[in-house]
């Protein structure tokens, strides 16, 4: 196997199994199970706890993406052995006392959630180092992270008094703070955490919104000293040394959504999407779809995971705002998909997080309907989306965005034409295996 020089193992995969531009021939009924990428947002949390778990964890089936490559090649560069062992195994060497300064930037490519948890991360040490990514990061605001992690003692720099990547920061020394978050954000909630490990004293972060709970999930399992009370809204640690841990990631979520927007609006699908992640501030997308009549039974898996079941069904409108929207903010492209194949009027509302994801997500999911055929205004805060035709099928292009992408693929899969989805690279980031696993469910 390649470890493409870095001591990842799925590097060739990604880059090959990502062309420039895939067409979507509709009309096949989506059939069969399938198994996601490992939770992303779990990915980058495990390799960054373990790096600084004192012995060696076990960690299966992490996102194949791009993504969370960086961040074990981030891990890798401050001295945690990264080492595959297998085909879906990765094993990290950690300990404080291997861990060092890293002496070139780190680069995280498109990842925001990289760059954030990396803020955090880093800042626990009393080292200099430089956060860079690619061109649509830098375009993405840091200011949600640098100004806790300043408030805590860290310096930290960047392009317009530190708003923008690149980030410089100047670690150690941090103290405990209690940060309520200005932003419903489990990347700041996450990086404030991450911080915390390295502070003199207790750090307490405190969510108005329900965010994603993963941070402290894998803290508790990492052996941190790690309190959660007001109902999962206030969550508090402590500095001190981590364990190592065995860990199996379940499937993203936010990638299930595809398939299950697609089973849903692809008439006679019917798809079992395997041992799907379903915990705190992830199972939005599910509510909103059976609100609007989608046919999903779920077979839990332990606690926090579940086999999806979808048939397809007759969709109705919806209207999606409020607090709902930070957990269903990834699949808003996709749900907005299936809100054009629904009947009547649904408005995605207080969603002006959308404008700064990977891309402006209000103006690239517009036009990605528009160019599939559906009918569709831009709100500043959302989108309404009127349902009831038959999108057309059509020429779209990604902008550069992974979820743009494979939303507009399963949009296209419903159309009356087929479709070409162009900037189908940057779907690498995140799912690798996509077209692989869309030619299974159409056999
Ligand atoms: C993530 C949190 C969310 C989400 C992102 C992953 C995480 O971002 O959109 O894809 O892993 O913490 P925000 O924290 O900006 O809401």
């Amino acid at each position: 196997m390649s470890t493409g020089g870095d001591g990842w193992p799925w590097r060739e995969r990604a880059a090959s199994a990502t062309p420039d531009a895939v067409s979507i021939t509709p009309g096949r009924p989506l059939r069969g199970r399938v198994r996601v990428p490992g939770d992303k947002s779990i990915s980058h949390r495990a390799l960054l706890l373990a790096a600084r778990g004192e012995g060696t964890s076990v960690l299966r089936g992490l996102s194949d993406g791009d993504d969370v490559r960086r961040t074990a090649v981030a891990i890798a560069r401050v001295g945690a052995g990264v080492v595959p062992d297998g085909a879906d195994t990765v094993r990290v060497a950690g300990g404080l006392a291997r861990l060092h300064e890293p002496e070139m930037p780190v680069d995280v490519g498109n990842s925001g959630t990289g760059m954030r948890l990396l803020a955090g991360w880093l800042a626990a040490f009393p080292w200099f180092a430089v956060l860079q990514g690619d061109a649509y990061l830098a375009r993405r605001p840091m200011d949600r992270v640098v100004a806790p992690l300043r408030a805590m003692g860290a310096t930290v720099d960047g392009r317009d008094g530190g708003r923008l990547p690149p980030l410089a920061i100047r670690g150690g020394g941090l103290h405990g703070i209690d940060y309520s978050l200005p932003v419903p954000s489990a990347q700041v909630k996450g990086a404030v955490l991450l911080a915390g490990l390295g502070a003199d004293g207790p750090t307490t972060v405190r969510e108005t919104t329900v965010v994603r709970a993963h941070t402290e999930e894998l803290l508790h399992a990492a052996g941190a000293r790690v309190e959660v009370a007001g109902n999962g809204s206030v969550v508090t640690v402590h500095p001190g040394p981590l364990e190592p841990f065995d860990l199996a990631v379940p499937g993203d979520p936010s990638q299930a959504a595809f398939w299950v927007v697609a089973a849903c609006i692809v008439p006679g699908s019917d798809v079992i999407v395997e041992d799907v992640y379903i915990g705190r501030g992830r199972t939005g997308f599910l509510d909103v779809l059976l609100r609007m009549g989608a046919d999903i039974e779920t077979t839990m898996r332990g606690s926090t995971a579940a086999d999806l079941r979808v048939r397809s069904a007759s969709l109705r409108a919806t209207d999606v705002g409020g607090d709902e929207v930070a957990s269903v903010v990834d699949e808003i492209p996709v749900l907005a998909f299936a809100a054009a194949c629904a009947d009547g009027v649904t408005t995605f509302a207080d969603a002006q997080e959308l404008s700064v994801k990977e891309t402006d997500r209000i103006a690239t999911t517009t036009a990605a309907l528009r160019a599939l055929g559906a009918s569709v205004e831009p709100r500043a805060d959302g989108l309404v989306v009127a349902g009831g035709g038959r999108l057309h099928g059509g020429d779209v292009d990604s902008g550069g965005d992974h979820r743009i992408a494979m939303a507009a693929a399963v949009g296209a899969l419903a159309a009356s034409g087929p479709s070409q989805v162009r900037g189908w690279g940057a779907v690498a980031t995140s799912y690798p295996g996509f077209v692989g696993d869309l030619e299974e469910l159409q056999a």
